[in-house]
């Protein structure tokens, strides 16, 4: 392949461009550099993944775009762009403070980074992609077709075992049709009609990491053996001496913390962690809500296999308390035979991973947690028998206002599916490890569901002979008037709004307050809504580069997706390909025209599944608040262990909705860092493992699952993304902090402990340990990481990869998560869009009805809603989740009036662009959470 020109969002680098021309502000230096930017031109689009970008630019770009800050920090591993102007809070623009424009450094600085996030993503999309069903055909081709434009792939056929494989094509040519590319189907099929498996139950998770270097611990190959010597092993470092002395929770009263449980006795319990100021607890519960829509490796919550060891074999371990007798369920491996070579050119190649696993979910973002993902689990989810379109919800405890009045979700019956530690718990498609933040998650979008049914009702009953926009496949041309719509069809077609919903509320609000800075801001709305932004106002430029990105799907070319994932970012991925000219419902290419594999199918790769192992996002108590009392008062502190499964009821019941809200978007989430695991999950009690403490310590567990699914070592794990690697322990700090500095201080101890746990050893620079990256100068990357031969080096190859994540103190501002995890992320959710077909070309009214669609454009019934003021300089319409709590929990409506972000803790002051300090809005002065700190 030719070495591409770089067409990096073809807006932003004309812009860019011009503007540099003109500069002409008073940073002579960083001017000066901004012309040589020019002149060199803009980097090319690596085909090498050794040689690809990691985030490190040349001097003149780093000065051009941060002045002074950004060229020094090019000497640190890490990325760049997170030092440019403009990019962290107000203290971080330029002169020129709040101008934006393309020509002013703070405006250079947003361009420059959301650039470097552009080229990552190309050339993420370039590198990373290994699926295990389909590897050989991407590397090899197909009837002179490159591997990364294919489309259609034999292992995504349904088996003849599958009821519906005689109707999508049997042993013929397999295309979906009639009711089953009506709306999302339970177990995810069809949602591409060509490959009717992709995404569905019990399909292989892929990888993002050549196989070649999965399962380190195998220790394979000569490159894997130089990496890590013999020192890794799936009980190796000691999981258990990892947690207690890595992660663990440090306690000032750990009686009156309980491991957090609480006291035993009277008092009041009390648990220390460490807190991130601009995330609160509802923004925690919200991803498990999203991981267990996604993923899952567990059948029904468990496996049926024996029980495996879980460490504690070390003296070191055992002198820190940790306990023998735990267990845990073993793997549920689907393949670990010989994966099978081949060759292309001179290189060999794994066909897949040496071991495969399943999700046992549907990987599509389709609410399967709520709805169930096979027939098992939609058994436990209940219609309302008065009206089958809704979910069933039902009175309890005390009507306290007109939310509880929607109601709350039956509890398992004894006749549903269930396991017997379940019971008591309320009935949904996904019950494992629930608590009161999933109870309040699944009650607030089955509450939604039914208002939707609602409001949709209203409308056909107002206009009952219109048209409801809705088509059915088998009669394409027939008009299904508002009063024709069946219950079972209003069901579905609230289940897409719901789940629609859901992800965009995730795209544009939780993600852009986990990433809490301008250019992630501009970046996820352009995932959504496009660079262009939201209406009518560019609508030549984005017809335009629709025609451009169609026949970019079609491609032959092996460039195709470089250009096609740069002009989606003008209109955004949402809805590409829902609006070509005479799109037609009978013609299958219309309807799945807009999704893009990239050449690869999509499920997602075990290595996505690592870095959402964010446990220590969760506090161990919640600060319990009651809306009709003060909301600036807490009254008590409630254990959230004390919620796990079945007691998730009684809470809820005790507390409502309305003061699970409250109390949960007031409160601040646990920082993703060392030492911040929370106490109940190391000693969270499963008895039904049997094992003789009854216990496990999920942050051992988490470790351990990691090394069983072959997660590539942390250093190697980066180099494979295409992120600079560490050399030492020592990388892990932010030197910006000023020496002497407490957080600084607390860094540089977790470098011991790091060194302590993982140790040291005298390297060989004979020994290479890589072919993902080379040096600077093109040699070869060895043992001792540009150390002198034969000197000690510390083990940073064999960090775990969520210990190394967590140790990674050097972020871009606002990120509760690290550029490590992020660059997983950048990657995959865009690929969850990509590839979803009812995101891009089956986002139409045929599919969600006209209202249907508009409630997910509208952000709910009745137009746009727009927010006060211009919140961080942006006109912005009141946020999708506002919007579902404000319908679903209506108490909160004065609480939420001055929210913006929801999952903002609500009491915190948005102040001036992006600022991260902790301080009280008005009227919130009281607050005592404001006191602690
Ligand atoms: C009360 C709260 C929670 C409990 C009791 C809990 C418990 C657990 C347990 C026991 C496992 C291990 C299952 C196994 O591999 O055998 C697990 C896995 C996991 N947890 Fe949590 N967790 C909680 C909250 C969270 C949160 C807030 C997140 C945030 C994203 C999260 C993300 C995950 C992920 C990604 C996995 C791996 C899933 C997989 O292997 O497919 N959990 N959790």
């Amino acid at each position: 392949m030719n070495r591409l020109k770089l067409l990096v969002n073809p807006l932003v680098l004309l812009v860019l461009a011009l503007s540099m021309a003109g500069c002409k502000d008073e940073y002579g230096r960083s001017n000066a550099a901004c012309a040589d930017v020019i002149k060199a031109g803009f980097r090319e689009i690596s085909t090498d993944r050794a040689t690809r970008f990691k985030g490190k630019v040349q001097e003149a770009t780093a000065l051009c775009r941060g002045g002074d800050k950004a060229d020094e920090y090019r000497a640190v591993p890490w990325v760049d762009w997170a030092n440019y102007w403009g990019t962290g809070d107000a203290g971080s623009r330029g002169p020129d403070k709040t101008d934006l424009k393309h020509s002013s450094p703070t405006g250079r600085g947003i361009d420059g980074a959301l650039l470097d996030l552009e080229y990552q993503r190309i050339e993420l999309i370039e590198f990373n992609l290994f699926d295990n069903y389909t590897y050989r055909d991407y590397v090899q081709g197909r009837h002179g077709r490159p591997g990364n434009v294919i489309k259609t792939w034999d292992a995504l056929r349904l088996p003849a075992n599958d009821p519906h494989y005689g109707a999508v094509g049997g042993d013929g040519v397999q295309v979906c049709d009639g009711e089953l590319i009506r709306h999302r189907t339970v177990t995810g099929i069809c949602n591409d009609i060509l490959n009717p498996a992709m995404g569905s139950t019990n399909t292989l998770f892929a990888r993002n990491v050549q196989f070649e270097t999965s399962f380190p611990d195998l220790g394979a190959s000569e490159m894997v053996r130089n990496r890590h010597g013999d020192r890794l092993g799936l009980l190796k470092p000691d999981p258990q001496l990892v947690s207690r002395r890595l992660l663990a929770r440090e306690q000032s009263d750990p009686e009156a913390c309980g491991d957090g449980y609480g006291p035993d006795g009277a008092g009041d319990a009390h648990c220390d962690y460490i807190k991130a100021p601009f995330f609160n607890v509802l923004a925690a519960f919200w991803i498990q809500f999203m991981t267990h829509d996604w993923f899952s490796h567990l059948e029904e919550g468990r496996n049926q296999a024996p029980f495996a060891k879980v460490g504690c074999d070390s003296p070191e371990a055992q002198a820190l308390g940790c306990r023998p007798g735990d267990a845990m369920d073993r793997a549920l491996v689907a393949d670990d035979g010989p994966p099978g070579t081949f060759t292309q050119g001179d290189t060999a190649y794994l066909q897949r991973a040496p071991k495969t696993f399943r999700n046992t979910n549907t990987a599509w973002w389709d609410a399967s947690q709520i709805y169930g993902y096979d027939e098992l689990s939609r058994s436990r989810v209940k219609r309302d028998p008065d009206d089958p379109a809704k979910l069933l919800m039902q009175p309890r405890g005390a009507l306290r206002g007109p939310g509880d009045r929607q109601g709350y979700l039956p509890l398992l019956q004894a006749s549903d599916p269930m396991h017997p530690d379940w019971a008591g718990q309320e009935a949904t498609g996904f019950p494992d490890n629930w608590s009161i933040g999933m109870s309040f998650y699944h009650n607030v979008f089955s509450r939604e569901h039914n208002v939707f049914v609602d409001g949709f009702r209203a409308a056909a009953r107002a206009n009952p002979g219109g048209d409801s926009g809705l088509r059915d496949p088998d009669r394409p041309g027939q008009v299904i008037r508002y009063a024709d719509v069946t219950d079972d069809e209003l069901f579905e077609v609230a289940r897409l709004v719901v789940a629609a919903e859901i992800a965009k509320i995730h795209t544009i609000e939780w993600t852009t307050q986990l990433l809490y800075d301008e250019p992630l801001y501009r970046g996820m709305n352009a995932n959504w809504n496009g660079l262009l932004g939201p209406g009518d106002d560019h609508e030549l430029v984005r017809n335009a580069l629709a025609k451009v990105i169609e026949r970019l799907n079609e491609s032959n070319r092996d460039s195709a997706n470089t250009w096609y994932s740069v002009f989606a970012s003008g209109p955004g991925i949402v809805g590409l390909g829902s609006q070509k000219e005479g799109w037609d419902l009978a013609n299958p290419e219309d309807v799945n025209g807009g999704v893009n594999h990239f050449g690869s199918p999509f499920n997602f790769p075990e290595e996505f599944i690592t870095v959402y192992r964010l446990h220590p996002l969760l506090p161990d108590l919640l600060e319990y608040r009651d809306l009709n009392a003060d909301p600036n008062r807490v009254v008590d502190r409630k254990p959230i262990v004390s919620s796990f499964r079945g007691p998730a009821t009684d809470m809820m019941t005790s507390m409502g909705l309305a003061n699970t809200a409250l109390t949960m978007g007031r409160q601040r989430l646990g920082l993703l860092t060392l030492g911040n695991h929370p106490r109940f999950l190391q000693n969270l009690k499963m008895e039904r493992l049997e094992s003789e403490t009854g216990m496990i310590d999920v942050a051992a567990l988490d470790l351990i699952r990691d090394r069983e699914r072959g997660i590539p070592r942390f250093n190697e794990f980066r180099r494979q993304y295409g992120l600079e690697q560490l050399t030492s322990f020592d990388d892990f700090v932010d030197t910006r902090l000023p020496a002497g500095n407490a957080e600084r201080r607390r860094q540089e101890a977790y470098v011991e402990a790091l060194r302590e746990v993982y140790g040291q050893h005298v390297c060989d620079a004979s020994k290479i340990i890589t072919n993902a990256q080379v040096n600077d100068d093109g040699s070869p990357i060895t043992d001792c990481l540009g150390h002198a031969d034969g000197s000690t080096v510390d083990n940073i190859e064999d960090v775990d990869a969520v210990v190394g994540w967590l140790a990674e103190g050097p972020r871009p501002h606002g990120f509760a998560i690290s550029e490590t995890q992020f660059v997983v992320f950048i990657l995959n959710a865009s690929r969850r869009l990509f590839s979803d077909r009812f995101f891009t070309s089956s986002f139409r009214p045929e599919f969600y009805s006209t209202y249907g669609l508009a409630w997910v454009n509208n952000n709910g019934p009745d137009g746009k809603v727009m927010e006060r003021g211009e919140p961080n300089g942006h006109v912005q319409e009141v946020s999708p989740m506002k919007r579902v709590l404000l319908r679903t929990i209506p108490e909160l409506r004065d609480e939420l009036d001055p929210v913006v972000n929801v999952f903002d803790p609500w009491a915190r002051e948005r102040g001036e662009y992006y600022t991260l300090a902790w301080k009280p809005r008005p009227g919130a002065e009281d607050d005592e959470a404001f006191r602690d700190d």
